[in-house]
């Protein structure tokens, strides 16, 4: 039994157009400059728009940027490593494919099963964070929505665990999810339109912040760059950086998402690592320059706010108006990113489905919208649950654990990969193996460490979960194992 569970699946059984059944495969749309986009759509979002801010004024100070720097390290080590096995292994699927061939069946299931809950956690987190946002804005029109029917019903405290709120919905973050998880079953080129649109909303926005706030920085907010330790671990000095690069690493995730959308890419093997690398490089230097420029237009101090970016602005004067268009190009940001999420959710879903270690309709393609309508319904609806029902800060807690462990595994896979099968052609190869590798699986495993206790009781809660399914059904299925 024990050897079964780590049964690999032949690198030949996972050609690129591969769908299992030989019938209604993914229409390829996307060429490298839309997976770039697609790659900013995931990444840009509620990390850079409000985690910064609260980052910088509880734990790092104006040495953000170097907290932005720690976390690009982890991203930029994993990316390289999703980069080789994408192009290798250029199906849609991403880490759970990579895993299933490079380590076998089960991890393969433990890694589909991490993304899975990385997305729906990470989409529901990100659209309940979107609706408070909205009501934000709204706000600022005198419009104000009803707290019972825009806020979530269930809450949680360290001193009184759980209670209900008083509300019945989050029905902002449910409508937005609903949109979205319709336009992905209609069709992917559909999404992909819409998704650029947000992200050049929101790219502009990024620039235009760049440009009106280099010329205001004053240099004293940059005095001391690194705040004093207050005696406590993790709260500003050098601890303090490592502290807050664990919060923003949550702005870097999104990049692995254009490995799930292999069988959607025109030429995969050329084009996922250009898009996977490309779009985390552009994310990288934003992220550093925007995080230096709003440290230097106001102290650090009065950045602990839902809308920093928007603080800065008014801390130069003159620029009020900007405040609004900031906060309608967070919204516009904020749903791309659940966008990508729920339609790479959607393809892991496909490629699990078509492995049998989930049921048929999974994977069965829509003959006419030829998209994956079950999975992308069921994504739709769980995500609408979660994030109708719980807090952004109980939905986020799980993601960076969930994210931190599948790059560890991916850059293991590389390395795995390159002993047993030195012989591969790699179109995209990473270099000084296995030092990359073994660095980019030390720093991910070391800062899966550093994350709170309560948030490796939901690790273990969602693998036994996750395990439960694969002996139920999995086990019983799996199409690697009984059909040889
Ligand atoms: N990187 C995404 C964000 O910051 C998840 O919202």
């Amino acid at each position: 039994m024990f050897k079964k569970l780590f049964l690999r699946k032949p690198l030949k059984d996972a050609t690129p157009d591969d769908d299992g059944e030989g019938r209604h495969s993914l229409k390829r749309h996307l060429g490298w400059v839309q997976l770039i986009v697609i790659g900013i759509g995931a990444i840009i979002g509620a990390g850079i728009f409000v985690i910064t801010g609260t980052a910088a004024a509880q734990y790092a100070g104006p040495a953000i940027v170097l907290s932005f720097v720690v976390a690009s390290v982890i991203c930029i080590l994993a990316g390289l490593c999703y980069a080789e096995l994408a192009a290798l292994i250029p199906i849609a699927g991403g880490s759970y494919s990579y895993a299933y061939i490079a380590l076998g069946e089960l991890p393969a299931w433990i890694i589909g099963w991490s993304v899975t809950g990385q997305y729906i956690f990470s989409a529901s987190t990100v659209a309940a964070g979107w609706s408070g946002y909205l009501k934000s804005f709204l706000k600022d029109f005198s419009i104000h929505l009803p707290e019972w029917l825009s806020s979530p019903p269930f809450v949680h405290t360290t001193s009184h665990g759980w209670s209900w709120s008083g509300a019945v919905i989050d029905l902002p973050a449910v409508l937005l999810v609903a949109f979205i998880g319709i336009m992905i079953a209609i069709g992917i080129k559909a999404a992909a339109h819409f998704n650029s649109v947000m992200v050049v909303i929101k790219l502009c926005t990024v620039a235009l912040f760049i440009i009106i706030g280099v010329a205001h920085i004053k240099f004293a907010n940059w005095s001391p760059f690194i705040p004093e330790n207050t005696g406590h671990f993790g709260e500003f000095g050098i601890s303090g950086i490592f502290r807050a690069a664990g919060l923003v690493f949550f702005a870097y995730i999104g990049f692995d998402t254009v490995s799930t959308l292999a069988q959607d890419a025109k030429s995969p093997q050329r084009d996922l690592p250009r898009g996977i690398l490309g779009s985390l490089l552009i994310c990288t230097i934003a992220y550093i320059v925007v995080a230096a420029i709003l440290t230097g237009l106001v102290s650090y101090q009065l950045l602990n706010v839902p809308d920093p970016i928007a603080v800065g602005l008014d801390a130069i004067g003159g620029y009020k108006w900007l405040g609004s268009i900031v906060k309608v190009a967070i919204l516009a940001g904020l749903a791309s990113v659940v966008l990508v999420q729920l339609l790479g959710q959607t393809r892991i879903f496909l490629a699990i489905g078509n492995d049998r270690l989930l049921p048929r309709p999974f994977s069965t393609m829509h003959p006419k919208t030829r998209t994956p309508i079950v999975g992308s319904i069921i994504t739709a609806l769980a995500t609408m649950v979660l994030s109708g029902l719980f807090p952004v800060e109980i939905l986020g807690q799980l993601v960076s654990m969930l994210t931190l462990l599948i790059y560890g595994i991916v850059c293991l896979g590389v390395w795995i990969l390159r002993s047993t099968h030195a012989e591969y052609k790699r179109p995209f190869k990473v270099p000084l193996v296995p030092f990359i590798p073994a660095l980019g699986i030390l720093s991910c495993f070391g800062q899966m460490l550093f994350l709170p206790a309560n948030t490796w009781v939901q690790l273990v809660l969602w693998m036994v979960v996750g395990l439960a399914i694969y002996f139920l059904y999995g086990y019983r299925h799996s199409k690697v194992r009984h059909h040889r």
